[in-house]
């Protein structure tokens, strides 16, 4: 960073409180350093009662940083590398926020508090401070040796702060980000009380929100708090208390009011330490949406891969498009009902899981078919996949396979390497095949093992294609209507003169096209779900004591075939017939996309050649998630799969990757 620190102050709120002291309170600032903008929220996280004469200025707000240390003999050359490291580890800190300008004539001032949290009893210190950083006062704790010495009614973190140094109160820093690729629906923070409120921060940003991310030195990830200081994205759909939901539709989010409890799902995340960065976009009621022309209350993200125009897919587009973007978000959670986490995760380039369907309870979110209904991840970072995943599961006590099957089947892969795409496809199914000790590749042909096995019940002339031909719609449809479409007709009605509330052409086509079938249609499609769940847990891929699955079983989630996003489509029809991504929703078993590489194609856009993603699915047997996560971290170990950047292309090296 630069060496000139330039400090702005924007007061956002603090003229209020001495016009209408009886109401008001700080909802944060905003404040600019070095050219970074920060929010400050009003919560103060400890207070300093500092020396006098030690402080850079008499009133106001000053970048302060605290540096931490247990060296019993602190020197120059240990400060100057623990910064190092805070630079090193987190994007909210930069060592512009030590420096002070050398002209003091345009008043710009930071603080540096040192604290020892060593054993020592008597720790001292020997440092000299270069001359552009600012002043420095140390911590008391147990004390360095000297006389200036300064206590803090808490003990903080390192990392940056803010400082009102009139009354030494200490104020956290969130670095600002523009949400340039419309991911989210708004930027959230926590306020302290379990409940969270909007950002009250913006950024230069054509149409763009503006997101905060708190310093990652904040958090030290524990037994307890496995998730301290990762940045969760939300997929609008799960109540967080404080904050409107909207589903994706406008009447729906002006009909009703912010959530007063957070769900079971998205709490266990917060008490396992993630950090709420913000809610993202879901296509309207988690219907699959297409960009453009089908997003008629929200535009659709941008999906970064490729030329940047393609589809994000849907419903869970601004967690997809967002985890494909921003270096600075960790993990989103969304949810699949027919594809929902996995598709937006096969284009956006991340991994992405539906999991084994109810591990989790899905109160507080809003339903599509809550036999159906999972709730899962997409992320750049296998590690933490896993690690989400042994939180929000945790209930379900789930067995963490560590050995896993030598036989894998196949669904449509491709047999020659005529294309990138398949070659990459290919060359990741000879190396899994190595990895797993040489495992019997075979093909899968569900149709006509249905034809062999199928069971007695079940006419002879039945296929899967016509016994589960409108299963999903039906469900959907005729499971999200009561639950979600007539309580918002009776109750936007009720507030607006009795009018009908907007919806989409995608869910409104459905639910119409649901309401035309009996109520019988629809149990008359669950036992169709159920025998098909029974036939393929007994008949295709079974549990194993050992490995949890007697196989993995694969299919291509994608293989860089562009969809552009400024294409005029036909009017939505209904998502009806069978094929292998639907055998997760009915079978009620794990489905994980896994990128395996990227290949080119030729962009209409840009006019040259792009590269888009290439995913592979892998399916195991109901509470098998477990054995799929460490198998896929152990293939990011081996170098076999390569966890992707944000950005057009999935890794820096693409070269090695076709
Ligand atoms: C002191 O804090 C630093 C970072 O905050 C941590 O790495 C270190 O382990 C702590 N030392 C002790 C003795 O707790
Ligand atoms: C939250 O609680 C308030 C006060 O009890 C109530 O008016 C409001 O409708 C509740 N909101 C929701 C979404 O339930
Ligand atoms: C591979 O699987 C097929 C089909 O189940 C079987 O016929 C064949 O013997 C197996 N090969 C090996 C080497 O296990
Ligand atoms: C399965 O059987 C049906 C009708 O009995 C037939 O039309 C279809 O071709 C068969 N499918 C396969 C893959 O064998
Ligand atoms: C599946 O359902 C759709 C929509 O109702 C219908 O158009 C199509 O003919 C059906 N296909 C089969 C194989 O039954
Ligand atoms: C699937 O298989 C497991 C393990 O064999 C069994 O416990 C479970 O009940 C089966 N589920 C269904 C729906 O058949
Ligand atoms: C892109 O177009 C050029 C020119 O027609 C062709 O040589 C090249 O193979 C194409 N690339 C891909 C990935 O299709
Ligand atoms: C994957 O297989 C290719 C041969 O198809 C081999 O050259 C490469 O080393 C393997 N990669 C890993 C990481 O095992």
């Amino acid at each position: 960073m630069g060496s000139t620190a330039r400090f702005k102050l924007t007061t956002l709120l603090s003229l209020l409180s001495t016009l209408v002291a009886a109401s008001s309170s700080s909802k944060g600032q905003t404040i600019e350093v070095n050219g970074n903008s920060y929010f400050m929220p009003a919560k103060v996280v400890t207070s300093l009662k500092i020396s006098q004469g030690q402080l850079s200025k008499e009133s106001g707000l000053v970048p302060l940083t605290v540096i931490r240390s247990d060296v019993s003999k602190l020197t120059t050359s240990i400060i100057n590398s623990l910064v190092n490291s805070y630079e090193a580890e987190d994007d909210v800190f930069n060592s512009g926020f030590l420096e002070t300008e050398g002209t003091k004539l345009i008043g710009l001032e930071t603080d540096i508090y040192v604290t020892y949290n060593g054993t020592s009893k008597k720790p001292s210190e020997d440092v000299t401070l270069p001359s552009n950083w600012g002043n420095k006062f140390l911590g008391f704790s147990s004390s360095y040796k000297t006389k200036k010495t300064t206590t803090s009614s808490t003990s903080i973190p390192p990392g940056p702060y803010f400082l009102d140094v009139a009354s030494g109160d200490v104020f956290e820093a969130y670095l600002l980000y523009s949400d340039v690729m419309g991911s989210f629906t708004q930027g959230l923070y926590g306020v302290g009380d379990g409940s969270y409120d909007v950002l009250t921060a913006g950024l230069q940003g054509y149409a763009s929100l503006t997101i905060g991310v708190p310093s990652r030195l904040y958090y030290t990830k524990t037994t307890k708090q496995p998730l301290a200081g990762i940045r969760l994205g939300v997929k609008d759909l799960y109540d967080i208390k404080g904050v409107k939901t909207g589903c994706g539709n406008r009447a729906y989010y002006e009909t009703y009011d912010a959530a007063n409890t957070t769900g079971p799902a998205i709490q266990s995340l917060i008490d396992a330490g993630a950090v709420i960065v913000g809610k993202m976009k879901t296509s309207q009621f988690a219907n699959g949406e297409t960009a453009t022309d089908d997003w008629v209350d929200y535009h659709s993200p941008f999906n970064a891969r490729g030329d940047g125009y393609q589809d994000p897919s849907s419903s869970s587009s601004g967690p997809g498009s967002g985890i494909g973007a921003y270096p600075w978000l960790d993990i989103a959670i969304g949810s699949d009902t027919g594809g929902s986490i996995r598709n937006p995760s096969q284009v956006n380039g991340c991994f992405g899981n539906r999991p084994s369907w109810n591990l989790v309870s899905l109160d507080d979110v809003m339903p599509m078919s809550p036999l159906l209904d999972t709730a899962g991840f997409l992320t750049r970072d296998v590690h933490l996949w896993r690690a989400a995943a042994e939180v929000l599961y945790a209930g379900a006590h789930l067995k963490s396979y560590t050995k896993y099957p030598n036989s894998i089947k196949t669904i449509d892969f491709p047999t020659t390497s005529s294309t990138e795409a398949n070659r990459v496809i290919l060359k990741f199914l000879s190396n899994l095949s190595s990895f797993l000790g040489g495992a019997n590749v075979t093909t899968l042909d569900y149709d006509s093992l249905w034809n062999f096995t199928k069971p007695s019940s079940v006419s002879a002339d039945q296929t899967l294609e016509t016994m589960l031909n409108i299963t999903y719609p039906i469900l959907i449809s005729k499971q999200q209507y009561p639950l979600v479409a007539a309580p918002l007709y009776e109750d936007y009605a009720a507030a607006n003169g009795g009018r009908k509330p907007f919806i989409d052409p995608v869910p409104l086509s459905r639910w119409d096209w649901g309401l035309e079938y009996p109520e019988s249609q629809l149990e008359a499609e669950i036992k169709n779900k159920d025998t098909f769940t029974a036939w393929w847990n007994s008949t295709v891929q079974v549990f194993d004591a050992e490995t949890c699955s007697d196989s993995l079983i694969l299919y291509v989630g994608a293989a860089a075939t562009p969809t552009y996003r400024n294409a005029y489509r036909s009017m939505p029809g209904i998502p009806s017939g069978f094929s292998a991504s639907r055998i997760a929703n009915f079978a009620g078993v794990p489905d994980m996309v896994v990128p395996i590489g990227q290949a080119k194609y030729n962009s209409t856009i840009t006019e040259q050649e792009e590269y888009l993603p290439v995913a592979i699915d892998f399916i195991a047997p109901h509470g098998c998630d477990l054995m799929i996560f460490n198998l896929v971290n152990e293939l990011v170990a081996a170098g076999i799969v390569k966890e992707p950047v944000t950005g057009s292309t999935l890794y820096d090296d693409e070269i090695t990757y076709y």
